[in-house]
């Protein structure tokens, strides 16, 4: 073992959630679920990783039972699984088990897209796309009943947890950002109102599952249409989105950074994480670049070699900045980078080919 790496080869415990290790697959959309059924080709994918020691597996946004939930995006999405009807639910009770059996846990990542959806696009063409500006009472409790009715089948088969995607401009962020949501009632105006929605949602959901089920709540300050967005300008509005949401019910926050190790606030040196964390009184996971020279968006333009920046990931876990830590594309690039990390070998360079591969 590369000794340096020791601390996060450390088993992580929480209620009743208990990781191996520190490694965590960050959520991945890939595109594979025809018809929203993930099939033994998914289970695979996923369990190549958990047999090569990855401690938890966040699954690909997952569409919540809605017709609005999914579409294409500009990102061209398509095939995205879902989580209800008696198909994708075998096909994730497969992908469940084949992870469980080599002791991994893998916990769904719930999605909405909201306004990122383009209309009339399919499974639901008829459907139009949600925008917190146009949503009516009916339409939002709607949709927090799409959320609870996919935690509960989350739960109901077996997955260790239930994950919802709180960022990157979809549905949930979309009314967290200022820009997104400019209503003036009780779903908007005012930071706590703007996280209503989320923390509703977190409430009739932990309603549903009990206290003893993990909830993990993915949140980012960049949007997909702005890397410059800014959900909390201050520690303070950060402190009132996390504060409301842990009193909701959320477990672990999933805070997505482009890069892990950016400053989030002038005057400090701490990573968003970080300041989730303190602010909080939670666990968190960090993400964004590790592994790569490049973060995500950049190597979709320019060549990305491997780099080894495990010593700065260590150093600020050692600092308590977080408890878990994410990889995107390096567990995309290669199944066993987790077990290349313990061994001290080296890491691959980024291949824009392994978005269009399941293996
Ligand atoms: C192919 C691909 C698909 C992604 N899909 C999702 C997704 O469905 N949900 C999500 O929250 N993030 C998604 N992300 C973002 C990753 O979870 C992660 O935050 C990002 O890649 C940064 O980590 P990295 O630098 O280790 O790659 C995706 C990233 C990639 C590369």
């Amino acid at each position: 073992m590369r000794p340096s790496v020791e601390p996060l080869f450390t088993s992580f415990e929480y209620g009743n959630l208990s990781l191996a290790n520190r490694f965590v697959m960050s959520p991945m959309t890939r595109n594979f679920s025809p018809d929203g059924v993930p099939g033994d080709n998914v289970a695979s994918y996923y369990t190549r990783r958990a047999t090569a020691k990855t401690g938890l597996i966040i699954t690909e946004g997952i569409g919540v039972n809605h017709p609005s939930a999914i579409g294409h995006s500009t990102m061209g999405e398509e095939n995205i699984p879902v989580l209800h009807g008696e198909a994708a639910l075998a096909g994730w009770r497969k992908v469940i088990d084949d992870v469980h059996s080599e002791g991994g846990k893998i916990i769904p990542q719930l999605w909405h897209m909201g306004g990122a959806r383009l209309e009339g696009t399919p499974p639901h063409p008829e459907t139009k796309s949600m925008r917190p500006d146009d949503m009516s009472e009916d339409e939002i409790a709607e949709i927090i009943a799409a959320f609870v009715s996919s935690a509960a089948n989350a739960k109901a088969i077996g997955f260790d947890g239930v994950a919802l995607h709180g960022g990157h401009g979809y549905l949930i962020d979309a009314f967290l950002w200022k820009q997104t949501n400019r209503r003036d009632d009780a779903w908007g105006g005012d930071i706590k109102r703007r996280t209503r929605f989320a923390s509703e949602l977190v409430k009739a959901i932990r309603a549903e599952v009990g206290p003893d089920f993990p909830i993990l709540f993915r949140l980012s300050q960049w949007k997909m249409q702005d890397y410059e967005a800014k959900l909390a300008e201050t520690p303070d509005e950060l402190a009132i989105i996390t504060g409301t949401l842990v009193e909701a019910g959320v477990d672990i926050f999933d805070v997505s950074t482009r890069v892990f190790s950016v400053p989030a606030f002038v005057g400090s040196n701490m990573g968003l994480a970080g300041w989730v964390r303190k602010l909080s009184g939670k666990p968190v996971m960090t993400v964004g670049g590790i592994g790569f020279d490049k973060e995500l968006a950049a190597s979709f333009a320019e060549p990305t070699s491997a780099l080894d920046n495990l010593d700065e990931v260590v150093r600020r876990f050692e600092a308590e900045e977080f408890d878990l830590v994410a990889l995107g594309r390096a567990l995309l690039m290669d199944p066993e980078w987790v077990l290349k990390v313990q061994a001290g070998e080296p890491f691959e360079a980024f291949d824009l080919s392994a978005y269009s591969r399941l293996d």
